[in-house]
């Protein structure tokens, strides 16, 4: 038995699915006989498609809580880290080395990260790059969708989610937590304050392996308890001219799109979001090969 068959075995008897099929990519890449070769492209583009990427959750649970496997869906290439977020990172790994000792101690200790800042410059995005560089699991909860579906059932909902994962180690990504965390004693007297006293005291529960990111773009709408709950609070900002065109290009550059360096650079002159932008870059794509052209990169305006 080699060292990778010995470690699937250790994942699967674990219970860690993510190490499993992480040991079954190794296996797989490294047989290169030729009567397995269709077995083992079979199962590689398996565990490419992106819905296998979603982790299969109990019933109770679905449709509150998801959770993907990064390992598998996030793109490394395609996405552009700044020195801001490259900094946080660096500190929140930091952190969940640190925590762990802190666990052996018998001090708790909450690892969590409120990530604020306008629509589209890669919030949650950043959350899941925190899971692929941390290889842990990534458990998303959006709370404007839990509040518009389950109203009254929200509170009990969170309560599950978070019982859900006591029992696995992850990133969990509060997102649009501005929703519930809405400042008490306002026009939400009650229920939005249950609401958020709850998730306060679930948040004191979680343990030292899991690292809780908060998302939002209303950080002024968020109960002042609730914040203290993040030790730390990092703004998410637009690119620089410069870094969006570091941005575009590491895009292309891993699709194997040839690009003017001059195109790419007057269209980096208005400063947009990074969803903008990169909505801009795949539109140009389809429209190149619909047209049978070469790749121009045009429309950058400024917005608002
Ligand atoms: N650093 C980045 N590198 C590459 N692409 C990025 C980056 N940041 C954002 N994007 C692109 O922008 C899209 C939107 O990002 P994301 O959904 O994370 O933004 P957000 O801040 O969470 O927005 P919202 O507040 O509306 O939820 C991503 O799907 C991706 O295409
Ligand atoms: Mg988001």
């Amino acid at each position: 038995m080699n060292a990778n068959l010995e470690g699937l075995i250790r994942s699967v008897a674990d219970n860690d699915i993510q190490k499993a099929k992480q040991y079954i990519r190794i296996i797989i890449d490294e047989d290169k006989t030729q009567k397995n070769q269709y077995f083992c492209r079979a199962i590689r583009n398996k565990l490419q498609v992106s819905s296998q990427n979603l982790i299969e959750l109990p019933q109770d649970i679905k449709g509150i809580l998801l959770m993907e496997d990064v390992s598998i869906s996030f793109n490394e290439n395609r996405y552009y880290l700044s020195e801001r977020e490259e900094a946080i990172a660096n500190e929140v790994l930091g952190m969940y080395e640190t925590s762990k000792k802190l666990s052996e101690m018998g001090i708790q200790y909450l690892n969590s990260l409120m990530l604020y800042g306008e629509s589209g410059t890669g919030k949650t995005l950043f959350g899941k790059y925190l899971a692929y560089k941390l290889e842990l699991p990534f458990a998303y909860m959006n709370f404007s969708n839990a509040i518009n579906q389950y109203l009254g059932g929200t509170g009990k909902n969170i309560s599950k989610a978070f019982e859900f994962i006591e029992k696995q180690k992850c990133v969990f990504m509060l997102d649009e937590v501005d929703t519930i965390g809405m400042k008490r004693g306002k026009e939400d007297v009650g229920e939005m304050a249950r609401i958020v006293i709850g998730l306060m005291q679930a948040l004191d529960c979680v343990k030292n392996d899991t690292v809780i990111v908060g998302a939002t773009n209303r950080l002024d709408m968020i109960d002042l308890a609730l914040r203290r709950r993040f030790s730390l609070a990092h703004e998410v900002k637009r690119l620089s001219k410069e870094e969006m065109y570091l941005m575009i290009t590491r895009f292309l550059n891993d699709v194997s799109i040839k690009y003017s360096e001059e195109d790419i650079k007057k269209y980096c002159e208005y400063p947009n979001t990074q969803a903008i932008t990169l909505n801009d870059v795949v539109r140009a794509i389809v429209k190149s090969i619909r047209t049978n052209s070469d790749f121009t990169l045009t429309g950058g305006k400024e917005i608002a």
